[in-house]
Formats: C-alpha cells, structure tokens, sequence
C-alpha cells in the first residue's frame, strides 16, 4: 500500500520540488507590468519574481545544490512516484537564543494540503533538532500559515519591525575591513541582530551574488567586518531589487551588545556606497535604546515565531 514517506531531497527531485511551488501560485504576474501573464512567457528572471527560486527547474537546481553544497537540509514529502511537499531547514549556527533549526521554506502541493503531509515535514524538522542537540524550531510564517504554525506549537518569539534609516555622509567612515569572500561567514559567538528576514545563513547568502541571474546578480553589495567600540561586528549591505537608491541592512553582533554604533557605521557606509537609505529590521525589544538617537521611519512588522523542543 501506498503510504508517505518524508526524506531527504537530491537533485533529481527538483522537477518535482518546482511543482510544488508553482501549484500555490494562482496568477503568474509580469515582473514589471504586473500584468497577468501565462507561466510560458516568463523567462527564468520573470518566475523568481513570482516567488523565489523554486518557480523555475534551472534556478531551482542552483538553489537546491548550492543548499546540499552548505550541509543545510532539504526534505520532500513523497507519496507514491509524486513529490508533494518540500520543507528546506538551516541551522543557523548561532549563539544564546539565537541557536535553533530554522524552517525557511514550508510548502504542501495545492491538491495535496490538508491531508497531514505539512504536519509529517515539521515533525521530521523536529526529529532533526534533536538530533544536533537543538532545543527550538525558528520559522518566519507568511500570514496565511499562522494559523497552522500556532497549531504545531509555535508562538511569537521575536517582534520585528523594519525601519528606514537615511544613509548620513557627514560622519566618519567606521574603520571596518571590507569582506570579499562568501567563505568568509560571520564568527559563531556573533547573531544576525539587524536583517533577520529568515535567518543567520539566508543574511549572509543575501549578500553574495549566488545566483548568475541578470538583474538579481547586478545588485550592488558590499560586507565589512572588524571592531566597533560595542564589539565585533559584520556588517552588509545589499541593493533592493525595486529600488537602486535604497539598501538592506544585515548586521552581526555579539547577542548583548548595544545597536547604535552599528547603525551609525550602517549610515555612513550606506552614503559612501551612493544609497539614499536603507532599511533595517531588527527586534522591537531594541527600539527603545535607539529610537532617541536616530529617525527611523516605519515600514513593516515581520515576526519571527519560535517552537520550543
Ligand atoms: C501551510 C501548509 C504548509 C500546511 O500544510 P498542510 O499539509 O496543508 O497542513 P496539515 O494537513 O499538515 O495541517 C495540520 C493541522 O494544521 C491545520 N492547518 C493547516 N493549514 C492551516 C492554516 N493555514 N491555518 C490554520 N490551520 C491550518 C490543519 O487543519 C491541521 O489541523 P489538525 O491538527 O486539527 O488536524 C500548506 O497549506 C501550504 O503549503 N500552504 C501554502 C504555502 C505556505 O503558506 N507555506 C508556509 C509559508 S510560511
């Protein structure tokens, strides 16, 4: 009899990981236009628009080697012949609070949810925790998926709110040494305090062109690494794909040290680059320390929800 199974992903899957992800997209859209558009008549640039990698097999491929290549897992859900979900888990190699197994990407083909395969791929994720000796499962739910993860155990562990900071070229420049090598990752007592979009790796592979897209790989980025007065620190900026002017933030710092040098350093350097401003996301428990000290302007809330093991 036919049952599921939940294992690990090779390259031969992604024909089938691309299906998953492409049976939730209801309206494929042109990047620029909006308009409505038949999948057929997208380029490969055009489907990582409508929702990442996975939406075409060539960028898929890239995504899922370059995954397996960092040691990160990916795991499919299998019925019979047919791949009907797929979740991507990070550890994230972090200190303190911050070490936990992040569950980036959680999704159940569309003729397929409802029926306990979700459920099977999280609790596969768990297993996996336990293993490495990790006590929580991280995941940063799009809102429609709340409801499943508060279901599985999870809660709000970390309000997060983005800010925009004006980039300010009248201070001096930090005495910070550029970084050039995405072999280069941030010490493991340091935590993504600023750019938590999903956590420590996707920070850092954010600001390496890794994928040979036109459009995706032109974006200007630039990391820096050594010692503020608050302490060690990397700090990265990476071009937004809708707007050339403004910059993401990502910034590594011990768990306790303070932010504002961090964000005053992230103004200046953001001016010498040529951007007007740049977004920073980080932990509504660090506003009040820094919110005297800068303007930052509101954008979004982005929460990361955690599961304790
Ligand atoms: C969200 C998703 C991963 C859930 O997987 P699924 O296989 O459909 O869910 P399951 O059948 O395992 O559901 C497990 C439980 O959660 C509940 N549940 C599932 N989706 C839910 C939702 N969106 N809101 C509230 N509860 C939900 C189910 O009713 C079930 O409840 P039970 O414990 O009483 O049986 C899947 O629907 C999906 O891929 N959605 C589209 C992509 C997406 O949103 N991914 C998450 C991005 S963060």
């Amino acid at each position: 009899m036919t049952s599921l199974e939940i294992r690990h992903a090779t390259l031969a899957d992604v024909p089938g990981i691309t299906a998953v992800h492409c049976s939730t997209v209801t309206v494929w859209r042109d990047p620029v236009t909006r308009a409505a558009v038949p999948y057929a008549q997208l380029d490969v640039f055009g489907r990582w628009r409508n929702g990442g990698p996975w939406m075409s097999v060539e960028m898929a491929r890239v995504h899922v080697a370059s995954l397996l290549r960092a040691g990160q897992i990916i795991l499919v859900a299998v019925w019979g012949d047919e791949i009907v979900g797929e979740a991507e888990y990070y550890f994230t190699g972090e200190p303190g609070d911050y070490a936990a197994l992040h569950l980036s990407i959680l999704y159940v083909h569309a003729a397929w949810q409802g029926r306990g395969i979700g459920r099977a791929l999280l609790e596969a994720g768990v297993e996996l925790a336990r293993e490495r000796g990790l006590r929580a499962l991280t995941t940063q739910p799009d809102a429609e998926a709340q409801g499943f993860y508060a279901r599985q155990g999870f809660g709000v562990w970390r309000v997060q709110h983005e800010l925009q900071l004006e980039a300010d070229a009248s201070g001096p420049l930090p005495q910070l040494a550029p970084v050039t090598s995405a072999a280069a990752t941030p010490a493991p007592e340091l935590a993504l305090r600023i750019g938590r979009y999903q956590c420590g790796p996707q920070g850092w592979e954010a600001l390496w062109p890794a994928l040979e897209l036109p459009g995706w790989s032109d974006l200007r980025r630039a990391v820096w690494r050594g010692d503020l007065a608050s302490g060690p620190a990397v700090l990265g900026l990476c071009e937004q794909l809708s707007d050339s002017t403004q910059a993401d933030a990502y910034v590594w710092l011990k768990p306790e040290a303070p932010l504002a040098l961090a964000l005053t350093a992230l103004r200046a350097l953001a001016a010498a680059q040529g951007f007007r401003a740049v977004d920073v996301l980080l932990a509504a428990a660090d506003l009040p320390a820094v919110r005297p000290h800068f303007r930052l302007e509101f954008q979004t809330r982005l929460d990361l929800w955690r599961r304790q093991l």
